[in-house]
């Protein structure tokens, strides 16, 4: 155990370098958590940006509910990216995606960030083992990937590269959970990530769809606005499929439909449907499930599509 490792609960600095839309995003959940935070970024006008952009947040987040300790004057900019990082108890990253110059970027917090303390980029989609390859210390580097807006979107997705030590992803994703944020800790690398990866199927096939005049731009947000977007909040798509096979679940569901993965419904080429496969998709359908009959999920979805549909209603009459 390093001696100057400070734990996840006891933070109170943070540096945040690259202060743009998702650095900018990153400065606004911390400062309303309560942490002092300091940014640094190379632009002429970073700072008025960034003040605009905490301006722009702050509304929603004292909606929210601020912590006690919340305040916009802990945030300081400062002028190098040494000086921004010479106290910090953790560093996020959100430079812009280009591997070179996240690779000389991580590189330099390395060499002035404390010893011990994690750093952690906001990448898109690069490897970490990709983006560490200059650093003296590899070992403290995660990627913690967030969804933009950052101070609204509670996930993050934490994965470390092939240099990085396992205390530095489980301690990454301990802080970003006491910060309020809700973790996916990823076992390996793929590039994008997860949801990327799965938001991505979605619009790829929207824009072959526009580019084959097969649907339009406004069918294709109807399509997911008004059908199966509104049963992701609460379940997500192999949970909504458990449903689809009523009560046979997810088995009954890949039984029935199964033959359709060789349909052509999309572009994307589906897997072969192995038994290994199917016992997999069961399984963690029965694992998320965690006891609840088909019954009570139906319930459960329902009440939150409700939820969702009065929630939508309320958003949309305060934009016409
Ligand atoms: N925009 C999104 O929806 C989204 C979502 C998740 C993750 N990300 C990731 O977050 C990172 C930042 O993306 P963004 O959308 O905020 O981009 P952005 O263009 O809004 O901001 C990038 C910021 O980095 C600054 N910058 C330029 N060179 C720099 C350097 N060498 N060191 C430090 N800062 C530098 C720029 O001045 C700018 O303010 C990227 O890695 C991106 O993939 C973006």
């Amino acid at each position: 155990m390093n001696e100057q490792r400070t734990a996840p609960n006891e933070v109170s600095r943070i540096a945040c370098i690259g202060a743009g839309v998702i650095g900018g995003g990153w400065v606004a959940h911390f400062l309303a958590r309560g942490y002092r935070v300091t940014a640094w970024d190379p632009a002429a006008d970073a700072e008025s940006r960034l003040e605009r952009l905490v301006d722009a947040a702050w509304p929603a987040l004292r909606e929210l509910g601020l912590s006690d300790e919340a305040a916009r004057e802990n945030l300081t900019v400062a002028p190098t990216l040494e000086q921004a990082v010479a106290n910090a108890q953790f560093v996020q990253e959100s430079a812009p995606e280009q591997l070179e110059v996240k690779r000389d970027l991580l590189a330099r917090i390395d060499a002035a960030t404390p010893a011990g303390v994690v750093i952690s980029s906001s990448t898109s989609g690069y490897e970490m083992t990709d983006m560490q390859r200059d650093c003296a210390d590899p070992s403290r580097l995660v990627v913690g990937h967030p969804f933009n807006p950052p101070y609204l979107i509670p996930l993050v997705e934490v994965v470390g590269g092939t240099s990085t030590a396992a205390w530095a992803t489980r301690w990454a994703a301990e802080f970003f959970e006491i910060t309020g944020k809700s973790v996916i800790t990823m076992d390996r690398e793929v590039p994008g990530f997860v949801a990327n990866r799965l938001q991505e199927a979605l619009w790829r096939e929207a824009l072959h769809m526009v580019d084959n005049g097969e649907a339009t731009v406004e069918q294709i947000d109807t399509a997911i606005t008004e059908g199966p977007g509104l049963r992701w909040p609460l379940f997500g798509p192999c949970m909504t499929f458990h449903l689809a096979g009523g009560e046979g679940g997810m088995a009954h569901m890949l039984d029935q439909f199964g033959p359709s993965l060789k349909s052509p419904w999309t572009r994307l080429d589906a897997p072969e449907l192995t038994g290994e496969l199917r016992d997999a998709m069961v399984r963690g359908c029965e694992e998320e499930a965690a006891g609840r009959s088909i019954t009570e999920l139906v319930g459960d979805r329902d009440r939150a599509i409700i939820s969702v549909l009065r929630a939508v209603g309320e958003a949309r009459k305060g934009t016409e």
